[in-house]
């Protein structure tokens, strides 16, 4: 298993003390595969994800819980040990490129960069790496482009870029956040196709994070809905999709009228949903119970006082619903 997160607990700030943000998240990630995390904004997504690259932002901590890289357990590392961990065995592709890239750097110096940091190759070589790579994720006139700063790419070449520096030291996982929502559809297509390309050639294991399901299911082999930081669901792509056992994720389905499988299909899809009223109830101000109990249209009694538990629906397929 390249990734194992194993009932992991996050909390963070808030006005009234830490809260939890993310309670008893588990995910399982093999080698070579596609595990996409799904949900609306402000459900734990990103907080997971920098969990997971030791970078959570000030005031965030692991309170429980276990994240294994490799076999390896991070909650137990250094900060100068998780930094020599990023990069080199995990890394990760950001959804606006421009935050990730230094403006005032050429693009080639930063990925030799992250390819001396890492021992790659030897310094001798590190330019041809460097070109090499911008001409495998599709940059033409990679030579000129290794002299070019961030802000002469459009958004999709950054996003290319932001690829090589994740994959340049062939790390075994690469975390993608939102790494198509800023950029338009057919871009957005050539980036889910690029990723593709890319994990077939190095057997990374890949965690999408999105809140666009077209996007999961063009690359993932498995879901993970999350709801407040919680698991609703998680199974097979194609389980979860064509069969959601979820009130939540039939919700997150409903919103999307054109959800239709293929790669000709992406459109935008809001972040927030048409079809299920309310909100996401922020940290601090989750129900006792289902932590989707105030929004779901099935809701028993039962669901505001207890925690439903994860239930088999179908082989590898889980949902965390009395229903
Ligand atoms: N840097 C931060 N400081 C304070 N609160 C944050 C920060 N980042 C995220 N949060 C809060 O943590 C929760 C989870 O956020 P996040 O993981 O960014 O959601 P998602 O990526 O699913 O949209 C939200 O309630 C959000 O407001
Ligand atoms: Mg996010």
């Amino acid at each position: 298993m390249v990734l194992a997160v194993e009932n992991l607990f996050i909390h963070g700030p808030s006005s009234s003390g830490p809260v939890a943000v993310v309670e008893s998240l588990t995910l399982a990630l093999p080698a070579a595969t596609t595990l996409a995390l799904v949900g609306e904004s402000g459900c734990g997504k990103t907080i997971t994800a920098l969990s997971i690259m030791g970078l959570l932002p000030p005031g965030f901590f692991i309170t429980s819980g276990s994240v294994k890289l490799g076999g390896e357990e991070l909650t137990f590392l250094s900060k100068t040990e998780l930094r020599q961990r990023r990069g080199k065995s995990m890394a990760m592709i950001f959804q606006e490129p421009m935050t990730a890239l230094n403006p005032v750097m050429t693009v080639g110096r930063q990925i030799t960069e992250v390819l001396l940091t890492h021992r790659v190759c030897p310094p001798s070589q590190a330019r041809d790496k460097a070109i090499a790579l911008l001409g495998q994720v599709g940059l033409k006139e990679p030579e000129k482009r290794f002299s070019s700063y961030p802000h002469e790419f459009s958004g999709g070449m950054r996003q290319r870029v932001m690829c090589v520096m994740a994959i340049c030291a062939n790390p075994q996982l690469i975390i993608a956040d939102e790494p198509t929502t800023a950029l338009d559809a057919t871009v957005q297509a050539q980036i889910l196709e690029l990723l593709r390309e890319l994990q077939s050639q190095s057997g990374a294991a890949i965690l999408l994070i999105t809140h666009n399901l077209l996007a999961a299911s063009i690359l993932a082999d498995r879901l993970t809905v999350l709801y407040a930081g919680s698991v609703m669901e998680t199974g097979p792509t194609a389980a979860v999709l064509n069969s959601p056992a979820h009130p939540y994720t039939r919700g997150l389905l409903g919103s999307q009228p054109r959800l239709r499988l293929g790669r000709d299909a992406l459109c935008g899809i809001p972040p927030t949903l048409a079809a299920i009223s309310g909100q996401v109830p922020p940290p601090g101000r989750r129900p006792l119970g289902c932590a989707f109990f105030s929004r779901c249209p099935q809701a028993l009694k039962d669901c505001r006082d207890n925690r439903p538990h994860p239930v088999s629906k179908g082989p590898e397929h889980q949902a965390a619903c009395f229903r």
